[in-house]
C-alpha cells in the first residue's frame, strides 16, 4: 500500500445526452475502486464533472432553442442525479464552463504559449456560406482522408477512429443545412505535440492502469505526431489568451476540468489541489476505450510542457455489446440508466454487480437481459442471498443472537485467503477477478451451512449448531466488508442486520477478521429478490420495441433520403442535343470526346460509351443531356455535361422522334 495522496477521476460526460450503460461500463469500476482503495485505509479523492464545451452541445442547444449553457445545466444535474442513483459518489462533480475551469485552462494556455510550445499558423478551415459561419469539429462531416470511412469532425468514428485536425475532411459539408462547405484561410494555433515523441515514449513506459490503453498510445506515436491545433472558431468555450475571436479545443479545457474540479473541492474543503497535481499524488483516469488517445498523448504532453504533474494509471474499459450487437443508441442497442433501469425499480447493485462481473475491465462485455435474470437469480439470490440470510435468520430466531462460541480457525484462513485474492485483483483493475473471489467465499459459506445443517443438529447438539453459525455470521461480515465496492446498498443493508450502528462505509477491510462482537442482530429480511419471467418479459419487450423503432426510423430517413423534391428535380437541366463530333481520347480505352450541339451552343462531354460506339455511328445523333453538371476534367480534357445512356452498356437515350437541339427535357 502507497500512502501517497490518490486522485482517481472519470471521463467527463458530455451534457448532450442522457446517462447511458456505456457510460456506467467506466463509472461503476473506477467508483468500486475508490471505495475498496478506503475500505483499504487509503486517501482518496474521487473527482469528476461535465464536459460542457464543443461543437455538439452547440448544435443540440441550438436544436432545441436554448443556450448552451442552460442545455449544459439540464444534463450536468442529469448525471449528477444518476450517478448518485448508481451509487457512484464522487468528492465533487463539476462543470468544464464554470469559472475554475476557465482561468485554470487559460493560465495553463498562457505557460505553454510563454514557454514556447504554441504557434501560429494560416490553415484551411471548412466554412458554410448557407449558415454564414466557419465549420469547427462536428459543424463538418464529409471523408476521412486515412481510411475512406464517413467521418464527423475532429474524428472518424466510423472508421480508423484517428483524431482529424481541421480542414483534414475531404468533401466537407455543413452538418446543420447539408450545403457544401467552402475552404477558407484562418489563423489558428498549434500546440508543438510532435516535439514530444520521445518524452511520451519514455513516459508511456511506466504508464500503469490496463494495457490496452498503453499499447493502444505506442502504436500512435510511433507510427504519427503531428502537431495539434487548439483554438477554434466559435463563441461557446474558454476564450484562447492572445485571440478573443477563438477558444480554445474542447480537448484541451475539458481534462483540465479534472484538475479545476480538484481545485473546487480543494477550495470547498481547506485542502491543496497541488498535493495531486504538482507533488506526489497519483492520479489514475477511468476512460472508454474511444479516448485513449486523448488521455495518453494530448494530456501528459500538456500536462508536462505546462509543468504540472502527469497521470500515473489510465484504465481503459472495454467494448460494448448489448444483447450480443455493437452498442448503439441509433439503433437501440443500449440500456438507458434511468428510462430501462432505475425507474423501473431495478436495483442499481445488480446492475454493479453485473458491470463488474462479468469479464475482465478490458474485455468485450455483453450485456444481455436473460443473463442478468441468470445472474441475479442463480448467483445474487440463491448463493449470496440465501447464505446471508440463513445465517442471520438462524442466528436470530432460532439461537436468540449471535452464539458466544468463537468462529473456527479455518473459517478466518478462508476469510484471509479471500482478501489476498481479492486485493491484488482490485488493485490491478481487474474486477472480475475480485468478484470472482467474493463470490468463491459466498459459495463456501452456503456449502459450508447446508453441509453441516444447523437446523438439524440444533435437535441433537446445539453447541454444535451455534459453532457453525458464528462461524457463518463471521463469513458474512467478511462479505459485507468485501461486497461494499460492489454493491454498497445490498452489503451495507446487511451490515445493519448485522447489528451495526455505524456506516459500513466507515470500516477498515482488516476488521472482516477479527470476531463480530459489540452487536446486537436484527431481524433478518432477504436481501435480493429474483427477476421472475414475467418481469424479464416485460424489459426484453421493450428493448426489442425499441430495436424496432430504431429500425423504423432508419427505414423512414432512407426512404426520405432518396425521395427528390419537384423543386430538387427541376434544379437539374436536361435537354436534347446532337452530336456534331466524336473522336477516341488518346490512350483510354472507354473514353470518347465528343461535341454536342445543344441549341444556344456547342457542348464537349467526355463519355465512357467508346466500347459501345464507334465514333462515326454517334455522328448526328440526337441524344440526352445533363447541361448543368460542374466542369470536370477527365484524362486531361475539359468536360461539360453528361450524355444519358441505361444499363452497364450505355444504351444512348434517344427521343422517339425529331426534336430541335436544345429542346428542354420536362
Ligand atoms: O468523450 C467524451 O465523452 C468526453 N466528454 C470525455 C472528456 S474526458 C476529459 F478529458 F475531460
Ligand atoms: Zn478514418
Amino acid at each position: 500500500m502507497s500512502g501517497k495522496p490518490k486522485l482517481v477521476t472519470c471521463g467527463l460526460p458530455y451534457t448532450n445526452g442522457l446517462c447511458h450503460i456505456g457510460h456506467l461500463r467506466t463509472y461503476v469500476p473506477a467508483d468500486c475502486y475508490v471505495r475498496y482503495l478506503r475500505r483499504a485505509g487509503e486517501d482518496v479523492l474521487f473527482v469528476c464533472g461535465s464536459d460542457n464545451h464543443g461543437t455538439p452541445i452547440v448544435v443540440s442547444a441550438e436544436g432545441a432553442g436554448t443556450t448552451p449553457r442552460a442545455f449544459s445545466e439540464k444534463y450536468h444535474t442529469h448525471f449528477k442525479e444518476t450517478f448518485e442513483k448508481m451509487g457512484v459518489i464522487f468528492d465533487h462533480f463539476g462543470m468544464t464552463d464554470d469559472p475554475t475551469n476557465h482561468a485554470r485552462t487559460q493560465s495553463i494556455v498562457k505557460r505553454l504559449i510563454d514557454r514556447g510550445y504554441v504557434y501560429a499558423e494560416v490553415i484551411n478551415q471548412s466554412y458554410c456560406t448557407t449558415c454564414k459561419r466557419s465549420l469547427p469539429d462536428r459543424y463538418v462531416e464529409g471523408t476521412c482522408p486515412h481510411c475512406g470511412k464517413h467521418a464527423r469532425g475532429d474524428e472518424c468514428d466510423q472508421g480508423c477512429g484517428r483524431h482529424l485536425e481541421p480542414g483534414e475532411i475531404l468533401e466537407p459539408t455543413c452538418t446543420v443545412c447539408q450545403t457544401k462547405a467552402e475552404t477558407r484561410q484562418q489563423e489558428h494555433y498549434f500546440f508543438k505535440l510532435s516535439t514530444f515523441k520521445e518524452y511520451l515514449l519514455d513516459y508511456l513506459k511506466d504508464l500503469n492502469g490496463t494495457i490496452n490503453a498503453k499499447n493502444y498510445a505506442i502504436g500512435w506515436i510511433e507510427n504519427e505526431l503531428h502537431d495539434w491545433c487548439i483554438t477554434r472558431t466559435m463563441d461557446w468555450g474558454v476564450r484562447f489568451p492572445g485571440n478573443e475571436d477563438l477558444v480554445v479545443y474542447v480537448w484541451v479545457d475539458a481534462p483540465i476540468g479534472y484538475i479545476s474540479f480538484t481545485e473546487e473541492w480543494a477550495n470547498a474543503h481547506g485542502d491543496d489541489w497541488r498535493r495531486f497535481w504538482c507533488g506526489d499524488g497519483e492520479v489514475t483516469h477511468f476512460i472508454g476505450s474511444d479516448i485513449i488517445y486523448h488521455h495518453c498523448i494530448f494530456w501528459p504532453a500538456l500536462l508536462h510542457a505546462a509543468g504540472y504533474g502527469t497521470p500515473d494509471a489510465v484504465v481503459a474499459s472495454g467494448m460494448l455489446k448489448v444483447e450480443d450487437q455493437k452498442f448503439s443508441k441509433s439503433r437501440g442497442y443500449v440500456v438507458w440508466a434511468n428510462e430501462d433501469y432505475l425507474d423501473v425499480n431495478l436495483p442499481a447493485d445488480y446492475l454493479r454487480y453485473y458491470l463488474l462481473s462479468y469479464t475482465s475491465h478490458t474485455k468485450e462485455l455483453n450485456f444481455s437481459w436473460k443473463a442478468y435474470q441468470e445472474r441475479v437469480n442463480n448467483e445474487l439470490v440463491n448463493t449470496l442471498g440465501n447464505f446471508m440470510y440463513r445465517s442471520i435468520y438462524f442466528a436470530e430466531e432460532k439461537l436468540g443472537g449471535i452464539p458466544a462460541t468463537p468462529p473456527k480457525e479455518e473459517i478466518f484462513d478462508e476469510i484471509r485467503r479471500t482478501r489476498d485474492l481479492v486485493d491484488p485483483a482490485f488493485r490491478a483493475f481487474e474486477f472480475k477477478s475480485g468478484v470472482d473471489a467474493i463470490m468463491g467465499l459466498a459459495t463456501f459459506g452456503n456449502n459450508y451451512i447446508q453441509k453441516n445443517a444447523p437446523w438439524k443438529l440444533l435437535k441433537t447438539d446445539k453447541a454444535a449448531a451455534e459453532g457453525v453459525i458464528a462461524d457463518c455470521l463471521q463469513i458474512v461480515k467478511a462479505l459485507a466488508l468485501f461486497l461494499e465496492p460492489v454493491m454498497p446498498e445490498k452489503a451495507s443493508l446487511c451490515w445493519k442486520m448485522l447489528g451495526y450502528e455505524t456506516p459500513l462505509a466507515s470500516h477498515h477491510l482488516d476488521e472482516a477478521d477479527t470476531p463480530l462482537e459489540g452487536v446486537t442482530l436484527r431481524k433478518a429480511a432477504p436481501l435480493f429478490e429474483k427477476i421472475d419471467d414475467e418481469q424479464y418479459a416485460v424489459l426484453e419487450a421493450t428493448f426489442t420495441r425499441r430495436v424496432d423503432e430504431a429500425k423504423k426510423k432508419q427505414e423512414r430517413h432512407e426512404v426520405k433520403k432518396e425521395m427528390l423534391t419537384i423543386d430538387e428535380f427541376g434544379k437539374m437541366e436536361l435537354c436534347v442535343g446532337r452530336v456534331l463530333e466524336a473522336e477516341a481520347i488518346k490512350g483510354s480505352k472507354k473514353l470518347l470526346r465528343i461535341t454536342v450541339d445543344i441549341g444556344s451552343e456547342k457542348r464537349q462531354v467526355v463519355s465512357g460509351i467508346a466500347p459501345y460506339y464507334k465514333p462515326e455511328e454517334l455522328e448526328g445523333t440526337l441524344v440526352v443531356m445533363v447541361t448543368n453538371l460542374e466542369p470536370a476534367t477527365i484524362f486531361g480534357v475539359e468536360s461539360r455535361g453528361m450524355i444519358l445512356a441505361a444499363g452497364d452498356e450505355a444504351a444512348l437515350l434517344i427521343p422517339n422522334r425529331e426534336v430541335e437541339p436544345g429542346t428542354r427535357i420536362r
